[in-house]
This record gives C-alpha cells, sequence and structure tokens, in this order.
C-alpha cells in the first residue's frame, strides 16, 4: 500500500500492525482496520466528530480492547507509546518541569523509586524538551497560571522528554496559534526524526494535517481509508 521508498532499517518491523481491527465499545465504530504504521510516519486521521477517531487512537495505544483482530506492537508498551490525549493530562498544581520530568519518568523501569527522581543521565531530556519547545523559562511556575498554548507546549514537552516510539496526539495543534504550531511541529518533527519513531494525529484542521502529514487516513462510513502516501 505505502510504496514510497524506505532504507532497509526503517522496512524492518513496523512499529504497529493493525490485523482486521474492528475499533469501537459496544457497537463497532470502524471496521476492517488493517494498517501498519512505519517509522518516520506522521499519520493525520481525520473525519467529523463523533466518527471514532479518539477510539482509533486509544485503541492503539492499548487502552481499548478491539472488538475483533488484534494490534500488533512493535514497541515497549511502557515508554515506547506516548499518547497526548485531547485534555492535556497535565497536573495542574505542580510545576511546568514536574510534568515533564513525569514524561521522562514514563521511560524508566517501573520499579525506579519515584523518591529518588529523575536519575542524573535523564535529567538533560526533561530541559532540552522545555527549550525546544520555549518553555524552559517558566520551568518553576505552575502549569494552572499558563495559557492554553503554553500548556499544550508542556504536554507536547512531556511526550518528547519520555523520548517513545510513537506519538498518538488527539487534536492538539488545535488552540495553538500560528507561531505555536510551528515550535511545536518543528519540534516534534525533529524528535521523530532524531529518534526514528513515528506519530498519529488526529486533526479537524484539515489544511495544517495536510501540510504536516505524509499519511492521510480517513474514516468514514465505518472504515479508514487511505487517502495519501507520500
Ligand atoms: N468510553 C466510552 N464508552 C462508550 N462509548 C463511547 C466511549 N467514549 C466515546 N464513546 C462514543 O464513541 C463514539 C466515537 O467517539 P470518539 O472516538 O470520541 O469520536 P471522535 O474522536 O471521532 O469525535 C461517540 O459516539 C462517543 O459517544
Ligand atoms: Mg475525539
Amino acid at each position: 500500500m505505502n510504496d514510497t521508498v524506505r532504507t532497509g532499517l526503517e522496512m524492518s518491523e513496523p512499529l504497529v500492525h493493525l490485523h482486521d481491527v474492528a475499533v469501537g465499545y459496544d457497537q463497532p465504530l470502524i471496521e476492517e482496520v488493517d494498517v501498519e504504521i512505519q517509522a518516520g510516519d506522521v499519520i493525520a486521521v481525520l473525519g467529523p466528530s463523533g466518527i471514532g477517531k479518539t477510539t482509533l487512537l486509544r485503541t492503539i495505544a492499548g487502552l481499548v480492547k478491539p472488538l475483533s483482530g488484534h494490534v500488533e506492537l512493535g514497541v515497549a508498551p511502557r515508554g515506547g507509546v506516548g499518547y497526548i490525549p485531547q485534555r492535556l493530562g497535565l497536573v495542574s498544581n505542580l510545576s511546568v518541569r514536574s510534568n515533564v520530568e513525569m514524561g521522562v519518568r514514563v521511560s524508566l523501569s517501573k520499579w525506579y523509586p519515584p523518591f529518588l527522581g529523575v536519575p542524573k543521565d535523564h535529567q538533560g531530556y526533561a530541559q532540552q524538551a522545555m527549550e525546544d519547545l520555549g518553555i524552559a523559562h517558566l520551568a518553576d511556575h505552575p502549569v494552572r497560571i499558563l495559557s492554553g498554548g503554553q500548556q499544550r507546549r508542556v504536554a507536547t514537552a512531556k511526550t518528547v522528554a519520555q523520548r517513545p516510539k510513537l506519538v498518538l496526539a488527539d487534536e492538539f495543534l488545535g488552540e495553538l496559534d500560528d507561531d505555536n504550531v510551528d515550535v511545536v511541529m518543528r519540534t516534534v518533527r525533529h524528535a521523530i526524526e532524531s529518534q526514528n519513531s513515528a506519530m498519529v494525529m488526529v486533526e479537524h484542521h484539515e489544511e495544517l494535517a495536510t501540510q504536516v502529514a505524509n499519511r492521510i487516513w480517513r474514516i468514514k462510513d465505518h472504515r479508514l481509508v487511505e487517502e495519501l502516501t507520500r
């Protein structure tokens, strides 16, 4: 399906393979989903509200069980997948730094004791992510005093600091102004390229999505249609 020229390394194993998956809760929302996600992909998921885009993301993340078929993950379930929910999932009373460090913690062994904070060799990831997203000067401020766009940068920094192989983002460009979109997308793209990872983003701004994605998945009539591959 995707005949873009890829290097041997990227060609090896898909990061995720959905095998004839039915996505939904009690009733199927999207059926016969049979797709692979390769390293380097930036995939935009488009479709009207309520059609099942968020549920598809949650199914890929392993948060919702497929009604049939199965999801084959080629990445570590812990730390390998970074999920940026539509409602950001930040702790508003904690500082920007603490929130971003939570992303770093996700990539640590689950046995790493919380009272030790973040190990030295990992501390740089949080700092670097905050600098890349232009929020380092806000590091000690509680998240609740930041604007919507700044909070979105914090959520992005948290995910970038986790260094996941797969980023799943739910309408996260939505309320950003143009400058923010540039910074956020540049940083995310850089993270994806340097770590040879991939991203699936649900986006209702079609124009924006088409600019940043190399693949478009449109959800239509309970099916996933691949519209663009480049
Ligand atoms: N936890 C849930 N249990 C049952 N139905 C749900 C749940 N979450 C969402 N839905 C329903 O699934 C449908 C698709 O929702 P969603 O995936 O959020 O759509 P989209 O992201 O495309 O707007 C909606 O009708 C919604 O009400
Ligand atoms: Mg949604």
